[in-house]
């Protein structure tokens, strides 16, 4: 406690999460919610720990483990006020399972809504900030989700959001112990443009679900403009839209656009579909949360999200999201270019296809560069991040893309 009471006075000039000394890249781990929803347990828990370490994914720097709703009582303890653990899926309490999951290398997260209640109806931490920060630091969290259901009408306008969201991000300071703060406020208050002063990320959109492409009704949004209904049952390609404007608002020490958790390995798309799903997450700096039974997941779905230039990338320090350069209609849906610059001075350059058309296109490198008109004129050497395979760039860039697929290269410099 003296210690993280000295790092604080060292490091952190202004109580503020942003400055937590944390959330320089993205964050990634394992979010509970896509594939157990409120049927959580420390038995659960502990197992997900359990083979995201064994097939390698800790060491990829899947460090966090987030349990998300539904681990307490429905109502608090009437002398402390504290939220309880729900003894039938935690016997031996929090603090133990959270000892558990740091002895095995991981951080510890947890969540919480800055409402009256949780979005499945348990006790939420409005008005209870401080108690509630308290307690999930004597727990050893390392990592609060804080959502935005029943917030009592106190929000619907940016600076109503942004003060409510704030005094979770003062308290959790305030423990001494750095805390990764991740909003989730679902956009509809634009956190983009308010929350980098308080938190390390935020959510862009309604919560995904495992479809590459379908319309639903819950979801009505289609752009990040609509504002006061982001809805669920968000397919890719309508979180994928709504992120395309939104990268110049993140970077390091800001903080990050969150896409939502990864659905991969919960069975729902293509492997085409994944891969794309993954290359955007990745290269739009989106928080790598996976999302599914590791244990069960193939060894196909292992390879996507253990693809270690997608993750380099997404990590890379110092860089901003890669930018969309246009989307073009195409088929029954759109095509997208995205690029952006690396810290080595490399660049990543994908097309993504929406479509269920294959496709094939020459990329023009006078649009790959269009806000970097003398790199249009240099020689590249671009490697394909799926397939390994690499070939020189004059000009152009042919590319082949299956239905619903992406290409991603990572281009260098030509010696
Ligand atoms: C939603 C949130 C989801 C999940 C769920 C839990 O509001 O966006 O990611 O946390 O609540 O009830």
């Amino acid at each position: 406690m003296i210690y993280n009471f000295l790092f604080l006075v060292a490091t952190i000039p202004v109580a503020l999460a942003h400055d937590n000394g944390l959330g320089l890249t993205p964050q990634m781990g394992w979010n509970s919610w896509n594939k157990y929803g409120c049927n959580i347990s420390a038995n659960d828990i502990i197992s997900a720990a359990t083979s995201i370490k064994e097939k390698g994914l800790l060491d990829l720097g899947y460090e966090y483990i987030v349990m998300d709703d539904c681990w307490a009582l429905k109502t608090r303890d009437p002398v402390t006020k504290q939220i309880v653990p729900d003894p039938s899926k935690f016997p031996n309490g929090i603090k133990n399972l959270s000892d558990s999951i740091h002895d095995m290398g991981f951080k510890w997260g947890m969540y919480s809504s800055a409402g009256k209640y949780t979005c499945a109806g348990y006790p939420g931490s409005l008005d209870y900030e401080e108690i509630d920060a308290t307690t999930f630091a004597s727990w050893g969290v390392d990592y609060l989700k804080y959502d935005n259901c029943y917030n009592q009408g106190r929000s619907g306008t940016p600076s109503e959001s942004f003060k409510r969201y704030e005094v979770m991000s003062k308290a959790l300071n305030s423990t001494g112990r750095p805390i990764f703060y991740s909003l989730c406020q679902w956009g509809e208050d634009g956190p983009w443009n308010w929350a980098s002063t308080i938190a390390n990320s935020w959510r862009i959109s309604g919560d995904i679900y495992d479809n590459f492409n379908r319309y639903d009704d819950r979801c009505p949004c289609e752009s990040f403009q609509c504002i006061g209904l982001q809805g669920f049952d968000c397919s890719v390609m309508n979180i994928i839209r709504k992120a395309l404007p939104l990268s110049q608002k993140a970077r390091d020490r800001d903080g990050w656009n969150d896409l939502d958790s990864l659905e991969v390995g919960n069975g729902g798309m293509t492997y085409d579909e994944y891969v794309t799903h993954f290359t955007v997450w990745a290269i739009l700096k989106s928080p790598l949360m996976l999302g599914n039974d590791v244990s069960a997941m193939s060894d196909q779905d292992l390879s996507i999200v253990s693809n270690r230039d997608l993750i380099t990338i997404n990590q890379d320090r110092g860089t901003q999201p890669a930018y969309s350069k246009w989307t073009k209609n195409y088929g029954d849906s759109i095509i997208i270019l995205l690029s952006g610059e690396l810290s080595n001075g490399d660049w990543v350059v994908a097309l993504v296809n929406g479509a269920s058309q294959q496709l094939t296109y020459n990329i023009s490198m006078t649009d790959v560069f269009i806000d970097n008109r003398i790199y249009a004129e240099k020689r590249w050497v671009a490697r394909d991040l799926w397939t390994n395979e690499t070939s020189s760039v004059n000009n152009f860039i042919i590319s082949n893309v299956k239905p619903h697929g992406t290409q991603v290269w990572r281009f260098s410099k030509s010696s």
